[in-house]
Protein backbone atom coordinates (compact mmCIF):
# COMPACT_ATOMS: atom_id res chain seq x y z
CA UNK A 1 0.00 0.00 0.00
CA UNK A 2 1.44 3.38 -0.81
CA UNK A 3 2.82 5.24 1.75
CA UNK A 4 0.93 8.81 2.71
CA UNK A 5 3.17 12.02 1.75
CA UNK A 6 3.04 15.04 3.66
CA UNK A 7 3.94 18.39 2.32
CA UNK A 8 6.22 20.79 3.34
CA UNK A 9 7.46 24.66 1.70
CA UNK A 10 10.94 25.88 1.79
CA UNK A 11 12.09 28.68 -0.89
CA UNK A 12 15.32 26.48 -0.72
CA UNK A 13 16.05 22.96 -0.13
CA UNK A 14 19.56 21.89 0.01
CA UNK A 15 20.09 18.07 0.14
CA UNK A 16 23.30 17.33 1.86
CA UNK A 17 24.96 19.29 5.15
CA UNK A 18 28.78 18.79 4.06
CA UNK A 19 31.26 21.66 2.59
CA UNK A 20 28.90 22.62 0.07
CA UNK A 21 25.59 22.62 1.41
CA UNK A 22 26.32 24.41 4.63
CA UNK A 23 28.18 26.91 2.14
CA UNK A 24 25.01 27.35 0.18
CA UNK A 25 23.08 27.42 3.28
CA UNK A 26 24.72 30.21 4.45
CA UNK A 27 23.53 32.69 1.14
CA UNK A 28 20.42 31.45 1.02
CA UNK A 29 19.34 31.69 5.33
CA UNK A 30 21.54 35.25 5.52
CA UNK A 31 19.50 36.51 2.44
CA UNK A 32 16.03 35.91 4.79
CA UNK A 33 14.97 32.86 2.58
CA UNK A 34 13.40 30.06 4.29
CA UNK A 35 16.06 27.21 4.04
CA UNK A 36 16.12 23.47 4.73
CA UNK A 37 18.71 21.57 4.64
CA UNK A 38 18.00 17.53 4.61
CA UNK A 39 20.90 15.68 5.73
CA UNK A 40 21.38 11.78 6.53
CA UNK A 41 24.34 12.49 9.34
CA UNK A 42 24.58 15.32 11.61
CA UNK A 43 26.01 17.88 9.59
CA UNK A 44 29.54 17.61 11.53
CA UNK A 45 29.79 14.12 10.91
CA UNK A 46 29.77 15.13 6.55
CA UNK A 47 32.02 13.42 4.97
CA UNK A 48 34.01 17.11 4.44
CA UNK A 49 35.26 15.79 8.19
CA UNK A 50 37.34 13.74 7.03
CA UNK A 51 39.37 15.97 4.15
CA UNK A 52 42.83 16.71 5.84
CA UNK A 53 45.65 18.26 3.96
CA UNK A 54 43.59 21.82 3.15
CA UNK A 55 41.72 24.33 1.20
CA UNK A 56 43.83 25.76 -1.63
CA UNK A 57 44.16 29.41 -2.42
CA UNK A 58 46.83 31.55 -3.54
CA UNK A 59 47.39 33.77 -0.55
CA UNK A 60 50.84 33.82 -1.08
CA UNK A 61 51.33 33.82 2.88
CA UNK A 62 55.08 31.96 3.02
CA UNK A 63 56.18 32.84 -0.29
CA UNK A 64 54.77 34.45 -3.97
CA UNK A 65 52.06 32.66 -5.37
CA UNK A 66 49.40 34.02 -8.23
CA UNK A 67 45.54 33.08 -8.97
CA UNK A 68 46.65 32.85 -12.74
CA UNK A 69 49.37 29.99 -11.54
CA UNK A 70 46.70 27.99 -9.58
CA UNK A 71 44.62 28.12 -12.30
CA UNK A 72 47.32 26.75 -14.88
CA UNK A 73 48.54 23.90 -12.23
CA UNK A 74 44.59 22.94 -11.85
CA UNK A 75 44.09 22.76 -16.29
CA UNK A 76 47.29 20.82 -16.16
CA UNK A 77 46.28 18.63 -13.79
CA UNK A 78 42.78 18.39 -15.54
CA UNK A 79 44.83 17.20 -18.00
CA UNK A 80 43.07 19.37 -20.39
CA UNK A 81 39.80 18.04 -19.55
CA UNK A 82 38.63 20.75 -16.77
CA UNK A 83 36.32 24.02 -18.33
CA UNK A 84 38.42 26.93 -18.67
CA UNK A 85 35.80 29.53 -17.43
CA UNK A 86 34.92 27.67 -14.46
CA UNK A 87 38.49 26.88 -13.39
CA UNK A 88 39.48 30.69 -13.24
CA UNK A 89 36.50 31.13 -11.46
CA UNK A 90 37.39 28.98 -8.81
CA UNK A 91 40.97 29.93 -8.72
CA UNK A 92 39.98 33.84 -8.95
CA UNK A 93 37.21 33.46 -6.02
CA UNK A 94 39.60 30.95 -3.60
CA UNK A 95 40.96 33.77 -1.60
CA UNK A 96 38.12 35.61 -0.88
CA UNK A 97 36.30 32.24 0.18
CA UNK A 98 39.42 31.07 2.52
CA UNK A 99 39.28 34.56 3.98
CA UNK A 100 35.86 34.35 4.88
CA UNK A 101 36.25 31.18 6.87
CA UNK A 102 38.48 32.96 9.06
CA UNK A 103 35.91 35.53 9.53
CA UNK A 104 33.39 32.89 10.48
CA UNK A 105 36.05 31.79 13.27
CA UNK A 106 37.92 28.75 11.58
CA UNK A 107 40.89 28.12 13.48
CA UNK A 108 43.48 27.54 10.94
CA UNK A 109 47.34 27.04 12.00
CA UNK A 110 49.13 30.11 11.92
CA UNK A 111 52.62 30.96 10.55
CA UNK A 112 55.29 32.85 12.72
CA UNK A 113 53.79 36.57 11.63
CA UNK A 114 49.86 35.30 12.44
CA UNK A 115 49.25 34.24 8.84
CA UNK A 116 47.27 31.31 7.80
CA UNK A 117 49.57 28.31 7.39
CA UNK A 118 50.11 26.55 4.04
CA UNK A 119 51.84 23.90 2.82
CA UNK A 120 52.77 22.24 -0.68
CA UNK A 121 50.32 19.82 -2.49
CA UNK A 122 50.30 17.66 -5.42
CA UNK A 123 51.00 19.30 -8.48
CA UNK A 124 50.13 22.98 -7.51
CA UNK A 125 53.23 24.79 -8.45
CA UNK A 126 54.71 28.46 -8.46
CA UNK A 127 55.02 30.50 -11.86
CA UNK A 128 53.50 28.06 -14.35
CA UNK A 129 54.62 24.72 -13.33
CA UNK A 130 58.39 25.72 -12.09
CA UNK A 131 58.55 24.24 -8.71
CA UNK A 132 56.07 23.18 -5.72
CA UNK A 133 54.32 26.20 -3.46
CA UNK A 134 52.64 26.62 -0.63
CA UNK A 135 49.15 26.73 -1.48
CA UNK A 136 47.23 24.64 0.86
CA UNK A 137 45.71 26.60 3.60
CA UNK A 138 46.20 23.81 6.68
CA UNK A 139 44.16 23.52 10.27
CA UNK A 140 46.75 20.93 11.49
CA UNK A 141 45.42 17.78 9.14
CA UNK A 142 41.97 18.24 10.34
CA UNK A 143 41.12 21.12 7.89
CA UNK A 144 37.56 19.35 6.65
CA UNK A 145 36.64 19.40 10.64
CA UNK A 146 37.13 22.54 11.69
CA UNK A 147 35.71 24.03 8.33
CA UNK A 148 32.46 21.95 9.19
CA UNK A 149 32.33 23.05 12.41
CA UNK A 150 33.14 27.37 11.39
CA UNK A 151 30.11 26.77 8.86
CA UNK A 152 27.47 24.64 10.99
CA UNK A 153 27.74 27.73 13.69
CA UNK A 154 27.52 30.47 11.04
CA UNK A 155 23.83 28.64 9.68
CA UNK A 156 22.61 28.38 13.02
CA UNK A 157 23.32 31.77 13.57
CA UNK A 158 21.26 32.32 10.14
CA UNK A 159 17.96 30.28 11.54
CA UNK A 160 18.76 27.72 8.55
CA UNK A 161 16.38 24.68 9.46
CA UNK A 162 17.90 21.26 9.53
CA UNK A 163 16.90 18.01 8.88
CA UNK A 164 19.03 15.60 10.52
CA UNK A 165 18.88 12.00 9.82
CA UNK A 166 16.59 12.44 7.30
CA UNK A 167 17.26 10.77 3.48
CA UNK A 168 16.31 12.52 0.21
CA UNK A 169 14.95 9.97 -1.90
CA UNK A 170 13.99 11.58 -5.60
CA UNK A 171 14.00 15.11 -7.55
CA UNK A 172 10.55 16.28 -8.29
CA UNK A 173 10.44 17.65 -11.87
CA UNK A 174 7.61 19.03 -13.88
CA UNK A 175 6.46 18.57 -17.41
CA UNK A 176 8.24 21.55 -18.45
CA UNK A 177 11.46 20.25 -17.06
CA UNK A 178 11.16 22.28 -13.92
CA UNK A 179 12.49 21.04 -10.51
CA UNK A 180 10.39 21.45 -7.56
CA UNK A 181 11.87 19.99 -4.55
CA UNK A 182 12.55 16.30 -3.56
CA UNK A 183 10.68 13.63 -1.66
CA UNK A 184 12.40 12.60 2.04
CA UNK A 185 12.37 10.20 4.45
CA UNK A 186 12.65 10.46 8.07
CA UNK A 187 14.30 7.66 9.52
CA UNK A 188 13.19 8.17 12.65
CA UNK A 189 9.50 7.22 11.91
CA UNK A 190 10.12 5.91 8.04
CA UNK A 191 7.24 8.66 7.10
CA UNK A 192 7.80 10.34 4.11
CA UNK A 193 7.13 14.08 3.30
CA UNK A 194 7.72 16.25 0.24
CA UNK A 195 10.17 19.42 0.60
CA UNK A 196 8.33 21.64 -2.02
CA UNK A 197 10.88 24.67 -2.99
CA UNK A 198 11.67 26.93 -5.63
CA UNK A 199 15.07 26.22 -5.57
CA UNK A 200 16.90 22.63 -5.15
CA UNK A 201 20.68 22.43 -4.47
CA UNK A 202 22.25 19.17 -4.54
CA UNK A 203 25.42 19.30 -2.39
CA UNK A 204 25.31 15.35 -1.49
CA UNK A 205 29.02 14.33 -2.31
CA UNK A 206 30.54 11.77 -3.91
CA UNK A 207 29.96 7.88 -4.54
CA UNK A 208 33.39 6.28 -3.37
CA UNK A 209 31.55 3.44 -1.86
CA UNK A 210 30.94 1.76 -5.68
CA UNK A 211 34.79 0.54 -4.84
CA UNK A 212 36.03 -1.85 -2.58
CA UNK A 213 38.45 0.08 -1.36
CA UNK A 214 37.66 3.51 -0.51
CA UNK A 215 38.85 6.62 1.99
CA UNK A 216 34.99 7.35 1.39
CA UNK A 217 32.73 7.39 4.37
CA UNK A 218 29.46 4.74 3.90
CA UNK A 219 27.00 7.86 3.77
CA UNK A 220 28.86 8.48 0.20
CA UNK A 221 26.38 6.42 -1.86
CA UNK A 222 25.97 9.29 -4.69
CA UNK A 223 22.50 9.96 -3.61
CA UNK A 224 21.93 13.00 -5.57
CA UNK A 225 23.91 11.91 -8.73
CA UNK A 226 21.38 8.74 -8.52
CA UNK A 227 17.98 11.07 -8.01
CA UNK A 228 19.88 13.25 -11.00
CA UNK A 229 19.97 10.25 -13.40
CA UNK A 230 16.82 8.81 -12.35
CA UNK A 231 14.97 12.65 -13.15
CA UNK A 232 16.11 11.97 -16.80
CA UNK A 233 19.69 14.42 -15.93
CA UNK A 234 22.66 13.38 -17.79
CA UNK A 235 25.89 12.32 -15.51
CA UNK A 236 29.26 14.33 -16.91
CA UNK A 237 32.93 12.70 -16.88
CA UNK A 238 32.14 9.47 -14.84
CA UNK A 239 34.49 7.31 -16.01
CA UNK A 240 37.06 9.75 -13.94
CA UNK A 241 37.84 8.35 -10.51
CA UNK A 242 40.98 9.37 -8.65
CA UNK A 243 42.43 6.91 -6.49
CA UNK A 244 44.44 8.42 -3.82
CA UNK A 245 48.37 7.76 -3.51
CA UNK A 246 48.17 7.18 0.30
CA UNK A 247 45.65 4.92 1.98
CA UNK A 248 46.09 2.62 4.84
CA UNK A 249 46.90 -0.98 3.39
CA UNK A 250 44.24 -3.14 4.62
CA UNK A 251 42.39 0.02 5.83
CA UNK A 252 41.67 2.30 3.41
CA UNK A 253 41.83 5.28 6.10
CA UNK A 254 43.51 8.41 4.79
CA UNK A 255 46.76 9.22 5.17
CA UNK A 256 46.91 13.15 3.13
CA UNK A 257 48.85 14.33 0.86
CA UNK A 258 49.73 16.89 3.52
CA UNK A 259 52.22 14.35 4.78
CA UNK A 260 53.98 14.59 1.56
CA UNK A 261 53.86 18.24 1.41
CA UNK A 262 55.68 18.28 4.86
CA UNK A 263 58.31 16.02 3.28
CA UNK A 264 57.55 12.37 3.43
CA UNK A 265 58.80 10.47 0.75
CA UNK A 266 57.43 7.19 -0.93
CA UNK A 267 60.07 4.30 -0.75
CA UNK A 268 59.70 0.96 -2.33
CA UNK A 269 61.01 -2.69 -1.07
CA UNK A 270 64.72 -1.60 -2.13
CA UNK A 271 63.91 1.91 0.14
CA UNK A 272 64.23 3.88 -3.04
CA UNK A 273 62.44 6.91 -3.72
CA UNK A 274 61.20 6.19 -7.11
CA UNK A 275 59.06 8.90 -7.49
CA UNK A 276 62.58 10.24 -8.70
CA UNK A 277 62.29 8.32 -11.64
CA UNK A 278 58.72 9.24 -12.68
CA UNK A 279 58.25 12.92 -11.61
CA UNK A 280 62.20 13.81 -11.65
CA UNK A 281 61.00 17.56 -10.98
CA UNK A 282 57.97 16.94 -8.82
CA UNK A 283 58.98 14.13 -7.20
CA UNK A 284 56.60 12.65 -4.50
CA UNK A 285 54.50 16.00 -5.18
CA UNK A 286 53.39 15.14 -8.14
CA UNK A 287 49.75 14.94 -9.19
CA UNK A 288 47.41 12.52 -7.84
CA UNK A 289 47.32 9.81 -10.61
CA UNK A 290 50.66 10.16 -11.62
CA UNK A 291 51.79 8.92 -7.97
CA UNK A 292 49.19 6.07 -8.16
CA UNK A 293 50.26 5.04 -11.33
CA UNK A 294 53.97 4.36 -10.04
CA UNK A 295 53.10 2.74 -7.19
CA UNK A 296 50.82 0.34 -8.74
CA UNK A 297 53.91 0.22 -11.14
CA UNK A 298 56.03 -0.59 -8.70
CA UNK A 299 53.77 -2.81 -7.05
CA UNK A 300 53.61 -4.78 -10.28
CA UNK A 301 56.86 -5.34 -11.07
CA UNK A 302 57.45 -6.78 -7.52
CA UNK A 303 59.23 -3.74 -5.55
CA UNK A 304 56.23 -3.76 -3.40
CA UNK A 305 56.75 -4.11 0.07
CA UNK A 306 55.35 -6.58 2.97
CA UNK A 307 54.96 -10.24 2.74
CA UNK A 308 52.76 -9.67 -0.42
CA UNK A 309 54.88 -7.15 -1.80
CA UNK A 310 51.08 -5.51 -2.26
CA UNK A 311 52.04 -2.15 -0.74
CA UNK A 312 54.97 0.75 -0.62
CA UNK A 313 56.01 3.03 2.44
CA UNK A 314 55.54 6.21 3.24
CA UNK A 315 58.52 7.29 5.35
CA UNK A 316 58.45 10.39 7.41
CA UNK A 317 60.87 9.39 9.91
CA UNK A 318 63.70 11.74 8.99
CA UNK A 319 60.93 14.55 10.15
CA UNK A 320 61.07 16.20 13.51
CA UNK A 321 58.94 14.77 15.42
CA UNK A 322 57.95 18.14 17.11
CA UNK A 323 56.82 18.87 13.43
CA UNK A 324 54.92 15.57 13.13
CA UNK A 325 53.00 16.17 16.42
CA UNK A 326 52.23 19.72 15.47
CA UNK A 327 51.22 19.85 11.68
CA UNK A 328 50.18 16.28 11.38
CA UNK A 329 48.28 14.82 14.78
CA UNK A 330 45.50 13.16 13.24
CA UNK A 331 47.73 10.93 11.05
CA UNK A 332 50.00 9.73 13.50
CA UNK A 333 47.13 8.76 15.32
CA UNK A 334 45.57 7.22 12.05
CA UNK A 335 48.57 5.17 11.60
CA UNK A 336 48.91 3.67 15.38
CA UNK A 337 45.45 2.89 15.13
CA UNK A 338 44.57 1.26 11.79
CA UNK A 339 48.35 0.03 10.50
CA UNK A 340 49.78 -0.36 14.13
CA UNK A 341 52.82 1.69 13.29
CA UNK A 342 54.11 5.11 14.86
CA UNK A 343 54.84 7.04 12.22
CA UNK A 344 57.94 8.85 14.48
CA UNK A 345 59.86 5.57 14.24
CA UNK A 346 58.89 3.31 11.47
CA UNK A 347 57.12 4.09 7.99
CA UNK A 348 53.59 3.63 6.78
CA UNK A 349 52.17 0.89 4.69
CA UNK A 350 49.92 2.64 2.02
CA UNK A 351 48.18 1.57 -1.08
CA UNK A 352 46.03 4.09 -3.94
CA UNK A 353 42.55 3.99 -2.70
CA UNK A 354 39.34 5.07 -4.17
CA UNK A 355 39.25 9.01 -2.73
CA UNK A 356 37.43 11.36 -5.40
CA UNK A 357 34.54 11.61 -7.83
CA UNK A 358 35.48 14.11 -10.93
CA UNK A 359 32.50 13.66 -12.87
CA UNK A 360 28.98 14.34 -11.36
CA UNK A 361 25.90 16.64 -12.45
CA UNK A 362 26.89 19.19 -15.09
CA UNK A 363 26.63 22.50 -13.96
CA UNK A 364 28.03 25.85 -15.11
CA UNK A 365 30.38 28.12 -12.79
CA UNK A 366 26.98 30.01 -11.22
CA UNK A 367 26.15 26.30 -9.69
CA UNK A 368 22.83 25.98 -12.52
CA UNK A 369 22.41 22.57 -13.51
CA UNK A 370 22.84 22.58 -17.03
CA UNK A 371 21.72 19.54 -19.64
CA UNK A 372 21.87 19.83 -23.83
CA UNK A 373 18.96 21.37 -25.35
CA UNK A 374 17.92 22.13 -28.73
CA UNK A 375 19.38 25.69 -28.52
CA UNK A 376 22.88 25.35 -26.36
CA UNK A 377 24.44 21.92 -25.13
CA UNK A 378 24.15 23.66 -21.50
CA UNK A 379 20.83 24.92 -20.99
CA UNK A 380 19.76 25.43 -17.65
CA UNK A 381 17.16 23.35 -15.37
CA UNK A 382 15.12 25.92 -14.01
CA UNK A 383 15.08 25.64 -9.99
CA UNK A 384 18.02 22.86 -9.89
CA UNK A 385 21.56 23.72 -8.51
CA UNK A 386 24.30 21.28 -7.48
CA UNK A 387 27.74 21.62 -5.73
CA UNK A 388 30.32 20.03 -4.34
CA UNK A 389 31.78 16.62 -5.49
CA UNK A 390 28.24 15.41 -6.86
CA UNK A 391 28.48 18.29 -9.46
CA UNK A 392 30.71 18.62 -11.92
CA UNK A 393 31.31 22.25 -13.18
CA UNK A 394 33.99 21.09 -14.58
CA UNK A 395 37.51 22.41 -12.72
CA UNK A 396 38.82 18.98 -12.24
CA UNK A 397 38.45 17.55 -15.75
CA UNK A 398 40.31 13.72 -15.62
CA UNK A 399 42.28 14.09 -12.42
CA UNK A 400 41.80 16.51 -9.54
CA UNK A 401 44.33 18.34 -7.87
CA UNK A 402 44.42 17.73 -3.81
CA UNK A 403 43.04 20.60 -1.50
CA UNK A 404 41.08 21.63 -4.78
CA UNK A 405 38.17 19.86 -3.22
CA UNK A 406 37.08 22.06 -0.27
CA UNK A 407 37.74 25.04 -2.53
CA UNK A 408 35.59 23.37 -5.02
CA UNK A 409 32.68 23.01 -2.59
CA UNK A 410 33.57 26.76 -1.00
CA UNK A 411 33.59 28.37 -4.43
CA UNK A 412 30.64 26.60 -5.96
CA UNK A 413 28.16 26.23 -2.87
CA UNK A 414 29.10 30.10 -2.33
CA UNK A 415 28.00 30.55 -6.32
CA UNK A 416 24.73 28.14 -5.94
CA UNK A 417 23.47 29.65 -3.00
CA UNK A 418 23.92 33.30 -4.67
CA UNK A 419 22.54 32.50 -7.70
CA UNK A 420 19.99 31.39 -5.87
CA UNK A 421 19.34 34.08 -4.26
CA UNK A 422 19.19 36.65 -7.04
CA UNK A 423 16.86 34.29 -8.80
CA UNK A 424 14.49 34.30 -5.57
CA UNK A 425 15.05 37.79 -4.89
CA UNK A 426 14.87 39.31 -8.05
CA UNK A 427 11.54 37.71 -9.45
CA UNK A 428 10.11 36.48 -6.61
CA UNK A 429 7.64 33.93 -7.30
CA UNK A 430 5.37 31.32 -5.37
CA UNK A 431 5.42 27.56 -5.44
CA UNK A 432 4.41 26.31 -8.76
CA UNK A 433 1.99 23.52 -8.21
CA UNK A 434 3.38 19.98 -7.92
CA UNK A 435 2.34 17.65 -10.75
CA UNK A 436 0.21 15.08 -10.05
CA UNK A 437 2.57 12.25 -10.59
CA UNK A 438 5.22 13.93 -8.31
CA UNK A 439 5.58 11.39 -5.58
CA UNK A 440 5.28 8.58 -7.99
CA UNK A 441 8.66 7.40 -8.61
CA UNK A 442 9.20 7.57 -4.80
CA UNK A 443 6.18 5.61 -3.55
CA UNK A 444 7.26 3.00 -6.70
CA UNK A 445 10.45 2.42 -5.24
CA UNK A 446 9.00 1.85 -1.22
CA UNK A 447 5.91 -0.50 -2.54
CA UNK A 448 8.47 -2.44 -4.23
CA UNK A 449 10.99 -3.01 -1.13
CA UNK A 450 7.84 -3.18 1.04
CA UNK A 451 6.70 -6.38 -1.29
CA UNK A 452 9.36 -7.92 -3.27
CA UNK A 453 9.61 -12.16 -2.27
CA UNK A 454 12.49 -13.80 -3.23
CA UNK A 455 15.05 -11.04 -4.20
CA UNK A 456 18.53 -10.09 -4.30
CA UNK A 457 20.08 -9.75 -0.83
CA UNK A 458 21.50 -6.10 -0.18
CA UNK A 459 24.69 -6.39 0.86
CA UNK A 460 25.70 -9.14 -1.47
CA UNK A 461 24.75 -7.27 -4.72
CA UNK A 462 26.61 -4.24 -3.02
CA UNK A 463 29.69 -6.59 -2.47
CA UNK A 464 29.19 -7.64 -5.81
CA UNK A 465 29.35 -4.14 -7.54
CA UNK A 466 32.16 -2.78 -5.20
CA UNK A 467 34.59 -5.98 -6.59
CA UNK A 468 33.95 -5.48 -9.72
CA UNK A 469 34.29 -1.97 -9.97
CA UNK A 470 37.63 -2.48 -7.91
CA UNK A 471 38.83 -4.99 -10.57
CA UNK A 472 37.07 -3.93 -13.92
CA UNK A 473 37.78 -0.03 -13.30
CA UNK A 474 40.98 0.36 -11.34
CA UNK A 475 43.90 2.78 -11.14
CA UNK A 476 44.71 1.14 -14.28
CA UNK A 477 42.41 -0.22 -17.12
CA UNK A 478 41.84 -3.29 -19.75
CA UNK A 479 39.74 -2.94 -22.95
CA UNK A 480 39.17 -6.74 -22.30
CA UNK A 481 38.46 -6.12 -18.50
CA UNK A 482 36.20 -2.96 -19.39
CA UNK A 483 33.77 -4.77 -21.72
CA UNK A 484 33.34 -7.90 -19.20
CA UNK A 485 32.94 -4.93 -16.50
CA UNK A 486 29.79 -3.67 -18.46
CA UNK A 487 28.02 -6.79 -18.61
CA UNK A 488 28.94 -7.60 -15.16
CA UNK A 489 27.83 -4.15 -13.78
CA UNK A 490 24.24 -4.82 -16.11
CA UNK A 491 23.81 -8.00 -14.13
CA UNK A 492 24.38 -6.43 -10.99
CA UNK A 493 21.66 -4.00 -12.18
CA UNK A 494 19.18 -5.96 -12.51
CA UNK A 495 20.20 -7.72 -9.24
CA UNK A 496 19.48 -4.32 -7.12
CA UNK A 497 16.37 -3.99 -9.04
CA UNK A 498 14.93 -6.59 -7.09
CA UNK A 499 16.56 -6.33 -4.01
CA UNK A 500 14.45 -7.84 -1.13
CA UNK A 501 14.59 -6.44 2.52
CA UNK A 502 13.32 -9.06 5.29
CA UNK A 503 12.41 -6.61 7.98
CA UNK A 504 9.47 -4.16 6.60
CA UNK A 505 9.37 -2.04 9.96
CA UNK A 506 9.32 1.46 9.59
CA UNK A 507 11.10 2.84 12.41
CA UNK A 508 14.86 3.43 11.81
CA UNK A 509 15.07 0.59 9.51
CA UNK A 510 18.55 0.93 8.01
CA UNK A 511 18.13 -1.59 5.87
CA UNK A 512 15.38 -0.13 3.96
CA UNK A 513 18.37 2.89 4.44
CA UNK A 514 20.74 0.78 2.60
CA UNK A 515 18.54 -0.56 -0.10
CA UNK A 516 17.77 2.65 -1.45
CA UNK A 517 21.33 4.22 -1.13
CA UNK A 518 22.20 1.07 -3.19
CA UNK A 519 19.91 1.91 -5.65
CA UNK A 520 21.59 5.40 -6.20
CA UNK A 521 25.23 3.72 -5.82
CA UNK A 522 23.93 1.14 -8.90
CA UNK A 523 23.54 4.12 -10.97
CA UNK A 524 26.58 5.71 -10.57
CA UNK A 525 28.72 2.16 -11.15
CA UNK A 526 26.85 1.60 -14.19
CA UNK A 527 27.50 5.17 -15.25
CA UNK A 528 31.67 5.19 -14.44
CA UNK A 529 31.62 1.55 -16.13
CA UNK A 530 29.57 2.39 -19.54
CA UNK A 531 31.59 6.02 -20.06
CA UNK A 532 34.93 4.39 -19.06
CA UNK A 533 34.33 1.50 -21.23
CA UNK A 534 33.24 3.97 -24.78
CA UNK A 535 36.67 6.54 -23.86
CA UNK A 536 39.34 4.77 -26.25
CA UNK A 537 41.88 7.28 -24.65
CA UNK A 538 44.00 7.63 -21.76
CA UNK A 539 43.50 11.00 -20.19
CA UNK A 540 44.18 11.97 -16.10
CA UNK A 541 43.16 8.97 -14.03
CA UNK A 542 41.51 7.13 -17.07
CA UNK A 543 44.36 5.09 -18.29
CA UNK A 544 43.71 2.23 -20.47
CA UNK A 545 46.27 -0.53 -21.98
CA UNK A 546 45.13 -0.18 -25.51
CA UNK A 547 45.91 3.76 -25.43
CA UNK A 548 49.58 3.79 -24.42
CA UNK A 549 52.16 6.84 -24.52
CA UNK A 550 54.03 7.00 -28.22
CA UNK A 551 54.98 10.09 -30.05
CA UNK A 552 52.26 10.46 -31.86
CA UNK A 553 50.14 10.32 -28.48
CA UNK A 554 51.96 11.28 -25.38
CA UNK A 555 50.47 9.67 -22.59
CA UNK A 556 48.31 7.91 -25.15
CA UNK A 557 45.94 11.44 -24.78
CA UNK A 558 43.85 11.54 -27.74
CA UNK A 559 42.82 15.18 -27.94
CA UNK A 560 41.25 15.12 -31.90
CA UNK A 561 38.69 12.48 -30.88
CA UNK A 562 38.37 12.23 -27.06
CA UNK A 563 38.93 16.30 -26.20
CA UNK A 564 35.04 16.36 -25.16
CA UNK A 565 32.83 15.69 -21.79
CA UNK A 566 30.79 12.50 -21.45
CA UNK A 567 27.48 12.69 -20.92
CA UNK A 568 25.72 9.06 -19.92
CA UNK A 569 21.70 9.14 -19.52
CA UNK A 570 20.42 6.44 -17.58
CA UNK A 571 17.05 5.73 -19.65
CA UNK A 572 18.27 3.55 -22.74
CA UNK A 573 21.59 3.52 -20.98
CA UNK A 574 23.39 5.70 -23.52
CA UNK A 575 26.28 7.94 -24.01
CA UNK A 576 26.14 11.63 -25.78
CA UNK A 577 29.48 14.08 -25.83
CA UNK A 578 30.27 17.47 -25.20
CA UNK A 579 32.45 20.10 -25.69
CA UNK A 580 34.99 21.77 -23.09
CA UNK A 581 35.16 25.09 -22.74
CA UNK A 582 38.71 26.01 -23.41
CA UNK A 583 37.85 29.77 -23.25
CA UNK A 584 38.71 31.72 -19.40
CA UNK A 585 36.86 34.18 -18.70
CA UNK A 586 39.68 37.14 -19.05
CA UNK A 587 42.72 35.45 -19.74
CA UNK A 588 44.27 33.32 -22.83
CA UNK A 589 43.78 29.92 -22.83
CA UNK A 590 46.27 27.70 -21.40
CA UNK A 591 46.85 26.20 -24.37
CA UNK A 592 47.02 22.35 -24.89
CA UNK A 593 50.49 20.32 -24.00
CA UNK A 594 51.48 17.23 -22.65
CA UNK A 595 51.06 16.62 -19.20
CA UNK A 596 54.84 16.02 -17.09
CA UNK A 597 55.94 16.87 -13.55
O1 LIG B 1 45.36 14.34 1.04
C1 LIG B 1 44.45 15.01 1.49
O2 LIG B 1 44.56 15.67 2.53
C2 LIG B 1 43.23 15.10 0.73
C3 LIG B 1 42.89 16.26 0.23
C4 LIG B 1 41.99 16.30 -0.93
O3 LIG B 1 41.49 15.28 -1.37
O4 LIG B 1 41.83 17.39 -1.49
Amino acid sequence: MSAKVTVRKFDAVIVGAGGAGLRAAIQLSEAGLKTAVITKVFPTRSHTVAAQGGVAASLGNSEEDHWHWHMYDTVKGSDWLGDQDAIEFMCRKANECVIELEHYGMPFDRTDNGRIYQRPFGGHMSNFGEKPVRRSCAAADRTGHAMLHAMYQRNIKANTQFFVEWMALDLIRDAEGEVLGVTAMEMETGEIYAFHSKATIFATGGAGRIYYSSTNAFINTGDGVGMAARAGIPLEDMEFWQFHPTGVAGAGVLITEGVRGEGGILRNANKERFMERYAPNAKDLASRDVVSRAMVTEINEGRGCGPNKDFVYLDITHLDPATIMKRLPGIHEIGIQFAGVDCLKEMLPVVPTCHYQMGGIPTNYHGQVVVPGKRTQNEIVPGFFAAGECACASVHGANRLGTNSLLDLLVFGKSAGETAVDELKKSPKSHKELPADAFDRTLARLDRLNTQKGGSNVHESRLDMQRSMQKHAGVFRFDNLLKEGVQKILDIQKDVQQTEIKDKSKVFNTARIEALELDNLIEVAVATMVSAEARKESRGAHVRDDAPDTPERPNGRDDANWLKHSLWYKEGNRLDYKSVNLRPLSVDTIALKTRAY
